[in-house]
């Protein structure tokens, strides 16, 4: 079956539409820091008020854990997406009670609401489908039909993803079309030479997608804090660097996996060791074969690929046709770390087929780095969610809509 589209819900002049979406933004003391989710939030809301149809838009944010949190509140989130709309967007402080219900009550036709962080309810992310059954329902009464168009989300099994479009007329909005459209490309007979980039600290976040990537891409490149685990698993000495012990077999297979099946699997041959781990830590360039011969010895800590290993990368890179990015490849927060990221961020700008960043972590780093999302050929929204796609997992958020 194919996915539902807000055309399927027909003519929206008066209606209510409540529209998931995934305003999950990094906040810094209550300031966003990066607010590329609420932007690409605006198409699906500015279609459907242009349409005459009043917004109750929803979100999680962060991990509050079921309870309120005013560290996790969406108010400044409301604040912001009423600017980029230019129209102010009214805010209620609660999902589902008194304030929600003032709030909805009061929405004129192309106006939008947005209610407080959903995951302070408990019954949002329940284990229990007949708790966040009961969720759903209540969250249903503010809207005649529900758009789902949280991308990010969308691998979660949660009230306001599953259970909410199974309780009114439901479609998915514009970016998990668009979404789905670019990473559709990556999955289904992508122009070759296809290269993938991992990078991010943990392995295990990243082996889903290996086993499902290695038998469609050319080249398979490693970077950032996993990387330190494939060069321990080649039996090099990596010092006080990030190591996922649990699975350096399952590394060695991989190798084995990728030389078998022709694929280029680029493990970094030079990369920066540091005394200890902050920005004002000293720092030197060794050959990922002798972190340890560094002035640091073995107290000596990887935190970003080299020079060597970030021109090869980008030469590689650079004459795909199609790449995915995921994961940075050192600590790009610190000015020190970021020059792998920073070159493998340029040489996806200059993709002459698909280049995509995929995923939260990325995405900030290309903005954080000074890069605009024009300059790639897309940026996701979803990180769990691109990955889980991309691994071939069913998306519950997606399967409700009618997805396959
Ligand atoms: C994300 O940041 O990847 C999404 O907003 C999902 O958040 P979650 O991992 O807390 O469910």
């Amino acid at each position: 079956m194919a996915l539902r589209t807000i055309e399927s819900l027909g003519r929206l002049l008066g209606k209510r539409v409540i529209v998931r979406c995934d305003l999950n933004v990094p906040l810094d003391d209550g300031v966003i820091t990066d607010d590329g989710r609420i932007r690409a939030s605006l198409g699906t809301i500015q279609e459907l008020t242009r349409g005459g149809a009043a917004v109750v838009a929803i979100s999680h944010l962060g991990r509050p854990d079921g309870e309120a949190d005013a560290r996790f509140s969406l108010a400044p989130v409301a604040t912001r997406l009423g600017e980029l709309l230019g129209a102010p967007v009214a805010f209620a402080s609660d999902t589902v009670g008194a304030a929600a219900r003032d709030t909805v009550d009061g929405l004129q036709p192309g106006q939008v609401a947005l209610l407080e962080n959903l995951r302070f309810e408990g019954a949002e992310t329940s284990k229990d489908h007949e708790r966040r059954e009961e969720f759903a329902k209540r969250l249903a009464r503010f809207g005649d039909a529900f758009v789902s168009d949280g991308f990010g989300v969308v691998h979660r099994k949660q009230a306001s993803v599953y259970e909410l479009a199974q309780q009114l007329p439901s479609a998915a909005g514009r970016l998990v079309e668009t979404e789905l459209r670019v990473l559709e490309r990556l999955t289904r007979d992508p122009a070759k030479p296809y290269t993938v980039v991992l990078g991010g600290s943990k392995v295990s976040d990243k082996l889903g997608v290996i086993e499902a990537l290695l038998p469609k891409v050319d080249r398979l490149l490693i970077g950032g804090g996993m990387l330190f685990t494939f060069l321990a698993a080649q039996g090099h000495a990596i010092g006080k660097s990030l190591l996922d012990a649990d699975h350096l077999d399952t590394v060695k297979r991989y190798m084995t996996e990728a030389a078998d099946r022709g694929v280029e699997l680029v493990i970094p041959s030079d990369v920066v060791v540091a005394s200890h781990f902050g920005a004002d830590a000293e720092h030197v360039v060794a050959r990922a074969d002798a972190i340890e011969s560094t002035p640091f010895g073995a107290n000596g800590i990887g935190l970003d690929i080299g020079p060597e290993t970030a021109a090869r990368f980008a030469e590689l890179i650079t004459t795909s046709t199609t790449v995915f990015w995921n994961g940075p490849m050192g600590v790009f927060e610190l000015e020190p770390f970021a020059a792998g990221t920073k070159a493998v961020a340029e040489a996806l700008t200059e993709v002459k087929g698909l280049g995509v960043v995929g995923g939260g972590d990325s995405a900030a780093a290309i903005r954080q780095l000074g890069f605009r999302d024009e300059q790639f050929g897309h940026v996701s929204t979803g990180g769990g969610a691109s990955l889980e796609f991309l691994e071939g997992e069913e998306l519950p958020g997606l399967e409700v809509l009618g997805w396959r």
